[in-house]
């Protein structure tokens, strides 16, 4: 038995929406828990399937973790019982290998089978193990699980082979409980990153050089308790984005951080859609309204143009275009006069959502990692599936623009990165019923 989302499509898009917390922020700071005694307070926490997966994996470990208001957590790992989580946990979501780094940093040893996700490529850990090594961990393999052991990590300078986001998270937790200076070089940028960094900041871990490629960690015998704040989920933000352009809408999305959006923001205003700041939100600790372009201005407003134009996008490390929107992209460029191509270069497999757009009558094909769109097409409802979270969200934005009903099946997967997607879409008119099946 699983639910199933029914859009009617055509209904225009319009009001205020808030965006939640950023799941790829809380799943590596839900990981830093691990690394104190002390009680750790997270704000702006998503209820999201990937956050409850994410506790049964802290709780596996002897962690406590309860809710202690709507979107908030209080999780305390004074009393760790075991070091490497169950193999069903960690194979249905990546982000739990997060916990290696932690355990590894704190107790010197831990064990992880490889992590599972989203089929969108082959996705190997090698740039987290490698990091793991350059510390001084062993690492070997027994039965399906790696093992990394080590009599405390020492500092040390590490060349990431890619800029992987996990694996910037992983070598942060490790490092922040090493002995000396450690240099991560081609290090993730993304906010996401960012987030963890200053919650290990504020929890006593010496960082500098966050936001960049080249991040300096000065490792501490100890880091103690924190209420951290979660950054707005930028991905969210820009699912709604698109909503609001493809349906011809007139949307406010508050919450929204229109740094965190400048490349996807630029492609959409060169797509024709017109996105300015909304009403000014003032951001906790950060003065003065402003513009595009600022944090100071949590709220954009978008609304949909006359004739969206066809674009090329690529699909980048940030600061350029986030992968994560390349699925919903494409579902708003079979909507844009042209030819559009998009190439992702991030996942070698992340385009097996054109399957289900096609079955809605999207014009496009594919050609190794690149997309190649032909707009504009009029979609027709049909019975299609989430085959990821992201790709769940590119069906269901691609319902709201097409004659008649769309059932989107298998919404297991919009429901681990989206909370109540289908909920707040109506509120801004959408007409979406979930059913069981
Ligand atoms: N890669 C390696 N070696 C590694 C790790 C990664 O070659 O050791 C390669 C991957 O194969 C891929 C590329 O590096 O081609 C990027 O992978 P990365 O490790 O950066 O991705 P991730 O950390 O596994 C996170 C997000 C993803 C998001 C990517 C890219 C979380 C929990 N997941 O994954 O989010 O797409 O960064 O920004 O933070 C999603 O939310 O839907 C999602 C998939």
């Amino acid at each position: 038995m699983g639910q199933t989302l029914v859009i009617e499509g055509g209904r225009r898009l319009e009001g205020t929406v808030r965006v939640g917390g950023a799941k790829n922020a809380v799943l590596p700071c839900m990981a830093a828990a691990l690394l104190t005694g002390e009680d750790c307070y997270l704000e702006n926490v998503p209820r999201i399937a990937d956050v409850e997966f994410m506790i049964q994996v802290l709780e596996s470990l002897g962690g406590r973790v309860e809710w202690s208001g709507a979107h908030c957590l209080r999780l305390n790992a004074a009393n760790i019982t075991a070091l490497s989580p169950p193999a069903d946990l960690v194979t249905s979501q990546r982000a739990s290998f997060l916990v290696m780094g932690s355990l590894l940093g704190r107790f010197g040893y831990a064990a992880c089978p490889p992590p599972g996700g989203d089929v969108i490529g082959q996705r190997p850990i090698d740039v987290h193990l490698a990091g793991f090594a350059a510390l001084g961990a062993t690492i070997g393999r027994e039965a399906e699980k790696y093992v990394a052991k080590a009599q405390g990590l020492r500092g040390a300078t590490i060349f990431l082979d890619y800029p992987s986001v996990l694996g910037t998270e992983n070598l942060l937790l490790a490092t922040s409980l090493s002995q000396g200076r450690s240099l991560l070089v081609n290090a993730a940028c993304e906010p996401e990153v960012v987030c963890l960094a200053e919650m290990l900041q504020a929890m006593g871990a010496r960082i500098s050089g966050v936001g960049t490629h080249t991040i300096e960690v000065e490792g501490a015998a100890s880091l103690h308790g924190v209420a951290h704040n979660i950054i707005p989920d930028r991905i969210e933000a820009g699912t709604f984005a698109i909503a609001a352009a493809i349906t011809g809408g007139d949307v406010e999305i508050e919450g929204a951080r229109p740094d965190h959006l400048m490349a996807f923001t630029a492609k959409l205003q060169e797509v024709g859609v017109r996105i300015e700041p909304g009403r000014a939100i003032p951001l906790r600790g950060s003065p003065g309204p402003s513009g595009l372009g600022s944090k100071g201005n949590m709220c954009l407003r978008v609304r949909g143009g006359d004739a969206l134009r066809a674009v090329s996008i690529q699909a980048v490390p940030y600061p350029g275009l986030a992968t994560d929107l390349q699925a919903p992209m494409a579902a708003l460029l079979t909507q844009a006069h042209g030819t559009s191509y998009i190439n992702e270069r991030v996942f070698e497999n992340r385009l097996l959502y054109v399957g289900e757009l096609r079955k809605m009558g999207a014009e496009v094909v594919t050609t190794g990692t690149t997309a190649i769109i032909q707009g504009p097409t009029p979609l027709i409802g049909s019975q299609v599936r989430a085959l990821d979270v992201r790709a769940g969200a590119a069906v269901v934005l691609a319902a709201l623009v097409a004659r008649g009903t769309t059932r989107v099946g298998e919404i297991h997967h919009l429901d681990r990165g989206y909370e109540a997607l289908d909920q707040k879409l109506c509120s801004l008119g959408a007409v979406i019923q979930r059913i069981e099946e």
